[in-house]
């Protein structure tokens, strides 16, 4: 199949893109406006692939997602184009409105004029997170049931869009499918995300800002387990259906930073101990306390199953990053690990 996957420069969209080259025998449209998250570097390894072309252009410019239907007749999208930092989502929330809301609203309505035109098997997957779901306490899981509540200017705008999707499914009929995935970590992470950023300031030995008391839990999966997660539900996923993806890796954000130093105090020994940076500093405003997913139904009905634990992901993650300066030195000179989403003008 011929796949148009938006946000393929980005951590994500990068792995599925990889993931779809070299495992299967998909074709991949890269289409990526390239913002400040992109990297055309993650792609280096399939760039010259037959199988793989890129296209520069933005969700929201009707024309450009036009001429790219009209000039590649793709068989299917995946969508992960977003902006996607809850922190910059405080500080500036209208970037998050126009791509997350206005660029989804872009691509449902020329894949429906598509379908309506007579294609035929198109599908329409739609990426989104666990954030729509809001905040849970110290006990159970997201499920596919569970009740919207977003509480960030970024999970409101995921959420508004996964709404666009279901909408457009029922009034339309147009063939989608959804998955809402928990937080992922590896290879090719933009450094303003926990891990990568304080795997990066500790290497320089500078301090490691957690917020709050640190003792929010997330639930991390690794993004080729990720990847490969996505591949599989625009193959097999069941028409108009949802699904939750998510590694049964909850952690406290204190429990995620030490175990970082203690595999930097390991893989890159200093004169001082990793731990002895870690600064807990001012919460982020309006902070999601917990995540956890409940992953049984791609589990159950698609036979999905996650590789890695956060123990294997993270250490493969932590050599990745000491193997390859190459990658994230260039990123360095445009964002240096300064913090953000304090929502101070
Ligand atoms: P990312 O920020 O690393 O990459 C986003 C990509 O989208 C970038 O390459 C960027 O250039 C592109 N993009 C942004 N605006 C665009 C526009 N208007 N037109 C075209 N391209 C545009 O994001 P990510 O972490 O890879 O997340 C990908 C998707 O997965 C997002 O939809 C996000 O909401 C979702 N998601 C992320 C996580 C996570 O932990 N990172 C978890 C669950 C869901
Ligand atoms: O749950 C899925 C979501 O995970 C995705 O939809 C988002 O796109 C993705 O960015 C991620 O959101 P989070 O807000 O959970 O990720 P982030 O890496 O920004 O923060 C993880 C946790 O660590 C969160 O509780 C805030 C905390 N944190 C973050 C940073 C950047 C710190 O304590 N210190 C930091 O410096």
């Amino acid at each position: 199949m011929r796949i148009l996957v938006t946000g393929g420069a980005g951590f994500i969209g990068s792995a599925l893109c990889r993931h779809l080259i070299n495992e299967t025998q998909h074709e991949v449209i890269n289409f990526d406006k390239l913002t400040y998250a992109a990297n055309l570097d993650s792609l280096k390894t399939i760039s010259d692939n037959p199988r793989y072309r890129f296209v520069q252009a933005d969700i929201c410019d009707r024309g450009a997602v036009d001429a790219a239907f009209r000039e590649h007749k793709p068989d299917g999208i995946i969508h992960l184009a977003a902006e996607s930092h809850v922190d910059r989502s405080i500080d500036g929330p209208g970037e998050f409105i126009k791509t997350n809301v206005m660029g989804t609203y872009t691509l449902l309505d020329v894949a429906n004029a598509y379908v309506r035109d007579g294609k035929k098997g198109f599908r329409f997957h739609h990426v989104s997170t666990d954030e729509v779901y809001g905040s849970l306490g110290d006990t159970g899981e997201f499920t596919e049931e569970t009740a919207y509540a977003p509480n960030s200017p970024y999970s409101a705008s995921k959420a508004s869009s996964d709404h666009l999707v279901r909408a457009w499914h029922h009034t339309f009929h147009l063939p989608v499918v959804m998955t809402n995935c928990s937080n992922n970590y590896g290879p090719y992470h933009f450094p303003e995300k926990l891990i990568p950023l304080v795997l990066l300031r500790g290497l320089d030995g500078k301090e490691l800002p957690v917020y709050g008391k640190g003792d929010n839990v997330r639930d991390w999966l690794y993004v080729d387990d990720h990847a490969r997660a996505l591949a599989l539900v625009f193959e097999k996923g069941a028409d108009g259906e949802k699904y939750n993806i998510g590694g049964h890796n909850e952690v406290t954000n204190i429990k995620v930073v030490e175990m970082i130093c203690d595999l930097l105090d390991e893989l890159a020994p200093k004169s001082f101990k990793h731990q002895d940076l870690i600064r807990f500093v001012q919460d982020r405003p309006g902070h999601d306390k917990r995540y956890a997913i409940d992953a049984s139904k791609i589990e159950r009905e698609l036979g999905w199953k996650p590789r890695e634990t956060f123990e294997t992901g993270l250490r493969n993650t932590v050599t990745w990053y000491l193997e390859n300066r190459w990658w994230w030195e260039a990123i360095q000179a445009r964002y240096a690990g300064q913090r953000l989403g304090l929502a101070k003008k």
